[in-house]
Formats: structure tokens, sequence, C-alpha cells
């Protein structure tokens, strides 16, 4: 090759691989109804709240929902149905529990009783079992105190079919009206046998019953009457046994609380401590919250994870009763966040919980763009953006053409996300708030979760997590970034 040709080619080389212009984003709407989620879980119509019955088996997750649906507001409620592979693709079934004589099915959890303790099952087919709160409204609007009680029903079809069981209630009501939403483990005691626990939220406290075979239960303790925050009544309890980063084995109880948030309405707090004998003791009185956002709430975790998995998976509910009933979707109502995984890290001697995005999101990742420029276009309403932070504060702004704003920022040990002037708000007075959370610690990164009508901010892989939903009049189109974020990464999210 003569030596003009070898340096043309060598510059051809170097052209194609360092000068290669930079793919120009252009906004696409992926969106097929005004407001609904590309990637976040909705039912398909209808009224849902809290996420119910989180289990995995056989290769499936399955999530199972508070439903109402014949309306777009609460109502009698149901338990929907949907599976997923992926945790990013969901599958919608028929419903699985409806409502009965006894009452609504309201929020609970399901377990795999692998032993067929229960005996409801058999050695070859071990049941799935759902255990729920029965809410019998005729008696709520007496002066009854007893109308909330636990309940069973059991499939032995891999939750395709469910048959409630004939003994029910299970777990009577002791004469108290917030006697609800049963989340049920089990454990090995020190004797090496295996014991069902009920965490179950009793006005704005959590008692704790055991039972060997989940018909008949015993109540072990009572914890919350001085610990916490108590703003409101206590809902949706989890407890999930935890390594710490040293490798100590800690418990941590979360516990959703309506009205009495950082944020005003529904949010969910969490303890940090020991279960030992039927006993949860925390190890101090700091008030801790999962998300500082307005909108998780009633978030619990997965059932019947593989061991191999070593992993707390979580989801919530993407909204508050603040404004659930009245946010502007037309034929559903409400999301669930971006499935998390749970874990514990340490702050300064201080033990918190961190909140990741599941690792299953980055399969979403279809085109990646490097973003040099401060202003950058959107690709669509579904994007991940991922920066690294070069001082300890930064701001991100998105707009539309209308200009509505949405900001998301840190400073001064603030993070905050902005939604004042993020698009329709005037259905409720407080939506349009300003919401902000304490970091004392530095900000390294960020990823941002953006979808049809959401945000959601993780700082540094989920040590501090804020989730907000919006209603913008047009999609996000732009975004400019403050001088202090580097590394920028836009992903547009396709299914
Ligand atoms: C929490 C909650 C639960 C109850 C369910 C009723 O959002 O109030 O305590 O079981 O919703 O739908």
């Amino acid at each position: 090759m003569n030596r003009t040709l070898l340096y043309l080619s060598i510059f051809g080389i170097f052209a194609l691989f360092c000068c290669k212009p930079k793919p120009q984003i252009t906004f696409e709407s992926i969106v097929t109804e005004e407001f609904r989620p590309s990637y976040h879980f909705t039912p398909e119509s209808g009224w849902m709240n809290d996420p119910n019955g989180l289990i995995y088996l056989d290769g499936e997750y399955h999530l199972f929902y508070q439903h109402y649906p014949d309306s777009t507001v609460w109502g009698p409620m149901h338990w929907g149905h949907a599976v997923s592979t992926d945790l990013i693709n969901w599958e919608s079934l028929p419903i699985a529990l409806y409502p009965d004589s006894l009452g609504y099915i309201f929020s609970g959890s399901a377990v795999l009783d692998a032993e067929n303790s229960s005996g409801l099952g058999t050695a070859e087919t071990p049941p799935m079992v759902a255990i729920f709160t029965y809410h019998n409204a005729e008696e709520a609007n007496t002066s009854s105190s007893t109308f909330q009680s636990q309940a069973i029903a059991i499939s032995l079809d891999k939750g395709r079919s469910w048959e409630k069981y004939e003994g029910n209630p299970v777990l009577p009501n002791p004469g108290i009206r917030d006697f609800r939403d049963p989340k049920v483990s089990q454990i090995t005691n020190p004797d090496g046998s295996r014991s069902w626990i009920m965490t179950l939220a009793v006005l704005d406290q959590i008692n704790f019953y055991s039972s060997t075979d989940l018909k008949n239960w015993t109540l072990l303790s009572e914890f919350g009457k001085n610990t916490g925050a108590h703003g409101g009544v206590w809902e949706c309890p989890d407890l999930l046994p935890f390594k710490t980063p040293a490798g100590e084995s800690k418990w941590v109880l979360l516990v959703s609380i309506n009205p009495g948030g950082p944020q005003n309405g529904s949010a969910t707090q969490y303890f940090i401590g020991d279960f030992v004998n039927g006993r949860f003791s925390p190890d101090d009185t700091m008030i801790r919250w999962l998300d500082y956002g307005p909108d998780n709430y009633a978030g619990v975790t997965w059932s019947n994870l593989p061991t191999a998995q070593n992993r707390t998976l979580f989801i919530g509910w993407m909204s508050n009763w603040l404004y659930a009933n009245v946010v502007p979707t037309t034929t559903w109502r409400s999301a669930m966040t971006v499935p998390r995984e749970l874990s514990l890290f340490d702050v300064d001697g201080t033990l918190l919980l961190k909140s990741a995005p599941a690792d299953e999101l980055e399969k979403l990742r279809s085109e990646e763009y490097e973003v040099d420029k401060q202003t950058s276009e959107l690709p669509s309403e579904a994007v991940e953006i991922t920066a690294n932070v070069n001082s300890d504060s930064f701001s991100i702004t998105f707009s539309n053409e209308l200009g509505e704003s949405l900001v998301l920022s840190k400073e001064n040990g603030l993070v905050s996300i902005d939604r004042r002037n993020a698009g329709k708000s005037d259905f409720q007075r407080d939506f349009a708030a300003m919401h902000s959370a304490p970091m004392s610690w530095e900000a390294k990164d960020i990823r941002i979760f953006l979808d049809a009508s959401s945000i959601e901010l993780f700082v540094n892989d989920g040590e501090l997590v804020m989730t907000s939903i919006l209603f913008p009049n047009s999609p996000w189109k732009s975004v400019t970034f403050s001088e202090n974020l580097n590394s920028l990464k836009i992903y547009n999210l396709k299914k």
C-alpha cells in the first residue's frame, strides 16, 4: 500500500471512531393513552392501590393488587392479578379474589406453604396461600369495631384459581377498628423448627402473631407505641432479615403511615433492629423514611424468591391518599413504582435502607445517547438518565413547549423535586408542591426514571430516593443539566 493510501485509511478509521457525529435525538411519542406509563405496571382499567400477595413461583413474579374493576375511584376491593417473568413485561390475569359476604378483600400477602403445614394442599402440590384482611363495609358504617379480620385463600394452580378457606376468618377481630394488612413470612426458630410470623398493622402499632399451620394464630408481641412517626394510622407492614455491610444480622420493619408522611399524606417509614423470641426491638428511636417523595406508598417485598437471587425485592404503589382518587387519568387510576432492591448501607455509623432500581430495568435500555451539551432533546416519554455529580449540588430541568417544567436538584444538603409548574395540578390543592429531603452525605451519582406521568430519582444508587407523579399537559421534550453534572447519558426505554 502506498504511503498516501495508508495515511488516508488511518485517517478514515480515526474519523469513523473518534469523530463520528453524535446521533441526533428527536422526540418520538410512544404513549398510547394520555398519562399511561409505558414501563410501570398499571391495571388495564379501573382502580388500583396497594401491591398485595407478592410472591415468586416457578419463574413467575406474581403481583396481586388492591383493585376495583368497576370504577376509577376506590370501592369494593378485589385482588387484581398480573404475572411477569422479568419484572418489566406484565401479563394481566383474571381477578384472583372477589369480595363476598364477609367483606371486601383488603391488603395482604402470599406464601408458598412448601411443607403443606396448612394441610390445604398436598405434599406433591403445596398450596400457595394468600393471607388478607376482610373489611366488612356495612359493619364499618356502624359503631362496631370488629369489621376487619384476617383470612386465607388457597391456590393449587400457581395463582390462577383460588378457594377461600371455609374456616375464615383465621384471626378474628379483638375489638379494634384498624386491624389489617397481614404480611406473613416464615422464620427458623433456634431449635430448627419453622414458624409462620404474621406482621399486622393495628391502629398505629404493629402486632406480631405466630402460627404453625397458617390457620391458628397466637399473639407474640406488640411494637411501636412510643417509637416512630404517629401522624396517622399504620398500614401494610413488612418484616425483613438483612445483613449489614459489616456482616451483622439485622431486621428491618417497614411500616406505611397515612397521613403523617414527610411530604404530607402517605409515606413509608422503617425501623432497624432485632427480632428475637417474637419481639422486635429497634436499635434507636430515629425516624427513617424509605422514599422521600410524595408517591411511594404501601410497598412490600416478594416472598419465596430463590436463595440464589440473594436480594430483597420491593414494589410500591405510586400515589398518595391525598389525591389518589382524583388524579387526571381517565380509564384507570394509579401505577406501581419500578421494582427496587432493598439493602442496608452505613453513613457515618448510622444504618439506613437503600432502594436501588432492580437490575432487570437495564434491559429496558434501547438507544443510548451520550450528552455533552447542557441542554438535550429527549427521545420519548420513557427515559432513564444517568450522571455523575462532581460537586455536591446539581440541578436538572425538564421542559416542554408549553413552558411547563419539572426541576430536580440538590442544594445546601437538600434534594428536591419541584412539580409546582409541572402540568395539571388543580385537582387537589396540595399537589403542586416542591418536595425536599435532607441528604447530609455526598451525592456522587444519580439515576432518573422518567415515564409518562412519573419521575423516580435515585441518588447514589438509591441511598436517597424520591418518587413523584406528575401530569404535564404535553410530554417533556428537553432537559437541561447544571454544569457540575458529567458523564451524562440518556437511554430511550423500550419494552
Ligand atoms: C393502604 C390501605 C390498606 C388497606 C387497603 C384498602 O393503602 O388503606 O391499609 O388494606 O389500602 O384498599
